[in-house]
């Protein structure tokens, strides 16, 4: 009798750049590919399949992409010489931009696809196999997308959850509307029954996903899906990034202060703080407009912990208007944030604006931005030391006899527990804390009781 030989599992290695929005797709992409037997591989030297899921945002994450694709090279080389192949597949936003420089200056790249193209994988992939001659697969609609992707597997208890994508906002500075395409929000039923399908496998903690996720309108507000989501028995906790100030409507204010699970964390970018600037980037609010949204969520919700995106040295930004950016953070306080020197984006309008500030007045002040909100972040999480904080379970912590968890406010907490299981909501006291973390003590009663 012969014996049947199993197929060898086909070995995927994935590179994902960027925001949280490319996570996922990176998540859906391995969910696509698995039924081909594609099977993860944390190495690139042994790899079938390649993926980098790349990241157009600013100059230094393109940069990456080529300098990653340079070095799969010699991988592709050796590979071919053992008689193997090596399909290096190019997706995310570097793939939607700049898909035909790609090919031109990468010949080593089999397959380009844009990021509304990734229930299309399989069959593209066959096809670069094959050598048909096609490279490039890049426009698709967002709805196709959002139908054609399989049900999820998560493997944890927390999840992101997309809801919307694309921006039709077009700051000056940004290339998203151009990469990620218009703004498309998916139907409220298929978000709810996603959710219920993750809370069913354990997932407790759901973030929900867009570009511009609170300009969400898929049938019913934002506020509204919140709510609806709200309603599902095993979600727990809910939170949702990135929104845009001018889409914080009276009744999503409102919400956080009425719906216990909604977290007390919002990242909610600003860019800066002077109005001049503002208007440059057309971020369509000023810095008051800012100001009292922060106040409007801090009466209904007074504990609520703040989070920013920051640009520095916009096109014409003088010192004044700088400082009026470190005005608005001693002012606000933040418990974190992401600051960034700004990068000419090639076709958008900043990149033509004169008054390009230099590199060196550019470190300069983003060293010093980041020097405050670092200290603005320590001081937040020192400031819950001897708090009692619920915290979800979501794993092992660092030491035998502790397990990791994740604060309300999103921060990374080291407790001192054996019994616990990944998903429960344990109260910890907390006794330490450093830039990046909190450590404390699991209380064996919850608080009102002990
Ligand atoms: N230069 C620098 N930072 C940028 N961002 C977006 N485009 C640019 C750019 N051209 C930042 C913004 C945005 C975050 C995701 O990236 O702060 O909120
Ligand atoms: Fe880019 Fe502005 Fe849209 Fe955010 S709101 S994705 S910064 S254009």
């Amino acid at each position: 009798m012969s014996e049947q030989k199993r197929p060898e599992p086909k070995r995927l290695f994935m590179e994902t750049y960027g925001c949280q929005m490319n996570v996922y797709d990176s998540e859906r992409m391995r969910d696509v590919l698995a039924p081909l037997g594609y099977a993860i591989t944390e190495k690139p030297d042994d790899a079938d399949l390649v993926i980098l899921n790349t990241c157009h945002i600013r100059e230094k994450a393109t940069e990456k992409v080529y300098s990653e694709i340079g070095r799969l090279r010699a991988h592709k080389e050796r590979r071919a010489s053992e008689g193997k192949g090596m399909t290096i597949t190019i997706a995310g936003c570097v793939a939607q931009a700049e898909g035909e420089e790609i090919m031109r200056r990468a010949p080593e790249v089999d397959l380009v696809v844009g990021p509304q193209a990734y229930h299309k994988l399989p069959e593209l992939i066959a096809r670069a196999a094959r050598k048909t001659g096609e490279r490039l697969a890049a426009d698709f609609t967002a709805q196709e997308k959002f139908d054609a992707l399989p049900a999820r597997a998560p493997d944890g208890v927390t999840a992101f959850l997309s809801i919307q994508e694309g921006c039709d906002k077009f700051c000056t500075f940004c290339v998203v509307p151009y990469t990620r395409g218009a703004e498309f929000s998916r139907p409220q039923a298929s978000i709810i029954a996603e959710a219920r399908v993750l809370a069913d496998k354990g997932v407790r903690e759901v973030t929900l996903l867009g570009q511009n996720v609170n300009a969400y309108h898929g049938g019913s507000t934002f506020a509204e899906l919140l709510d609806a989501l709200a309603q599902i028995e095993g979600i727990a906790r809910i939170r949702y990034i990135t929104s845009h100030p001018i889409e914080m409507t009276d009744d999503l204010i409102a919400l956080h202060g009425s719906e216990t699970k909604l977290m007390p964390y919002l990242h909610l970018p600003v860019q800066a703080g002077s109005d001049r600037i503002l208007k440059a980037m057309n971020r369509k609010h000023d810095s008051a407009f800012y100001r009292d949204i922060i106040t409007r969520l801090r009466a209904v919700r007074p504990d609520i912990a703040l989070s920013s995106d920051f640009i520095v040295g916009f096109p014409g930004e003088k010192e004044r208007e700088f400082e009026e950016t470190m005005q608005l953070v001693r002012d606000v306080t933040f418990a974190s944030a992401f600051s960034f020197k700004y990068s000419p984006r090639p076709g958008t309008p900043a990149a033509a604006m004169l008054g390009q500030v230099s590199e060196e007045e550019k470190s300069d002040r983003l060293a010093r931005l980041q020097k405050l909100l670092f200290e603005q972040q320590t001081a937040f999480n020192l400031a819950q030391i001897d708090r009692v904080l619920p915290v979800l379970v979501t794993g092992k912590g660092r030491m035998p006899g502790q397990k990791h968890g994740r604060t309300p406010y999103l921060q990374s907490m080291h407790f001192d527990d054996d019994a616990a299981q990944n998903g429960d909501i344990v109260y910890v006291r907390v006794v330490g804390a450093s830039q990046n973390s909190l450590s404390g003590a699991r209380l064996a009663l919850a608080p009102e009781a002990a």
